[in-house]
């Protein structure tokens, strides 16, 4: 089901939360939500599954409008953080409880049940009750309710935050493999840039109120729109040059670039400086940081930061104080006017 959002506007206690989001999502996409504490990703989610009303714009489902829908009619389902399970109920009747508010017959019920249980990996916890699972089994109980319920739209509001590194991952794989088989149109909020851009076919990096871009995961991080975009996914460098006849030039960096003539900064992520063994620029500092090293550099035209494996590093015998040349490999590059 594909998913619009028109001119959305959400106050809550009279103050504007939500400022004129546009919004479009493709059947079957998977999209995250990205974005600082309290830039209103929960409120857009609450404003799709219709748990706030909204001030202007307008919501629709495969072209037809939800705004005057009723939640239970949306088709739409938000897994929460704090999921809200019932503590004291099992399993299997925490996962049945969407399927009793639609009248689905016990037997299907079953059924359903046990194959959810399945496909979450918890084949034998039907009878558990809530509060006797860990917090990763809580949340695989939580994802196979929301399945339960049949959704249009899933909305998963950061359900895996909380949970240690491995189980995000396995998580991340989960709702991946049961999007895959499902398809199902989705939206997760999520903190973790990483976990956003291997999983989604598209970003939308949200503040306060506004969506500032949304694009696939190597459009936003390679060419973000603005320096807030850049710096949200990572660090920058910003070498300092002018464009002229279509081509941005600067002491460090050369290349074509379509935008007007005049003076702008391009974006130069740290992996995307090469470091060589002699040459103008001294070592200030070096930072370890496991696989990767971090290496700042003095430059004329200001410090950089570079990043690279640190064992090429100790090949290099690059040390703290030493003079070293650098090579910018090649782009895409983004060029922010000055
Ligand atoms: N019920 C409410 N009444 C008034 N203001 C609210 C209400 N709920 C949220 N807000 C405000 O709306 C803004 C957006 O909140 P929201 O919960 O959507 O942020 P968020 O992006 O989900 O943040 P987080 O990452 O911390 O979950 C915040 O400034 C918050 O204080
Ligand atoms: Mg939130």
């Amino acid at each position: 089901m594909s998913l619009t959002i028109e001119h959305l506007k959400v106050a809550l206690q009279g103050k504007e939360i939500l400022h004129d989001i546009d919004f479009y999502m493709e059947d079957g996409e998977f999209v995250s939500l990205l974005g600082a504490s309290g830039c209103g990703k929960t409120t857009l989610l609450k404003s799709i599954a219709g748990l706030l009303d909204t001030r202007e714009g307008d919501i629709l489902i495969d072209g037809q409008s939800i705004l005057r829908e009723p939640p239970e009619k949306r088709g739409t389902v938000i897994v929460f953080q704090d999921l809200r399970l019932f503590p004291h109920m099992t399993v299997e009747k925490n996962i049945a409880f969407p399927m009793e508010l639609q009248k689905i017959p016990k037997k299907e019920q079953q059924e359903t049940i046990q194959r959810l249980l399945a496909e979450v990996q918890l084949a034998g916890y039907g009878k558990r009750k809530i509060k006797e699972l860990s917090g990763g089994q809580m949340q695989r109980v939580a994802l196979a309710r929301a399945l339960a319920a049949d959704p249009r739209i899933l909305l998963l509001d950061e359900p895996f935050s909380g949970l240690d590194e491995k189980l995000r991952l396995e998580m991340g794989s989960l709702v991946k493999k049961l999007h895959r088989e499902r398809h199902i149109t989705t939206i997760l909020v999520t903190h973790d840039k990483r976990e956003a851009l291997q999983m989604s076919d598209r970003i939308a990096l949200m503040r306060e109120g506004d969506i500032l871009q949304y694009a696939e995961p190597r459009e936003i991080f390679y060419r973000p729109v603005s320096r807030s975009v850049a710096e949200y996914f990572g660090k920058t460098n910003y070498i300092r040059g002018t464009i002229k006849n279509g081509r941005f030039v600067s002491p460090l960096l050369e290349m074509d670039a379509p935008d007007l003539d005049g003076n702008y900064d391009a974006l130069v992520r740290p992996f995307q400086i090469r470091l060589k063994k002699d040459g103008a620029f001294e070592v200030t500092d070096i930072v370890f940081m496991g696989e990767m090293a971090e290496v700042m550099l003095e430059t004329l035209q200001g410090p950089l930061i570079c990043q690279c494996m640190s064992t090429e590093l100790a090949d290099m015998g690059i040390k703290k104080g030493m003079k070293v040349g650098i090579q910018i490999k090649e782009g895409p590059f983004s060029c922010f006017a000055c």
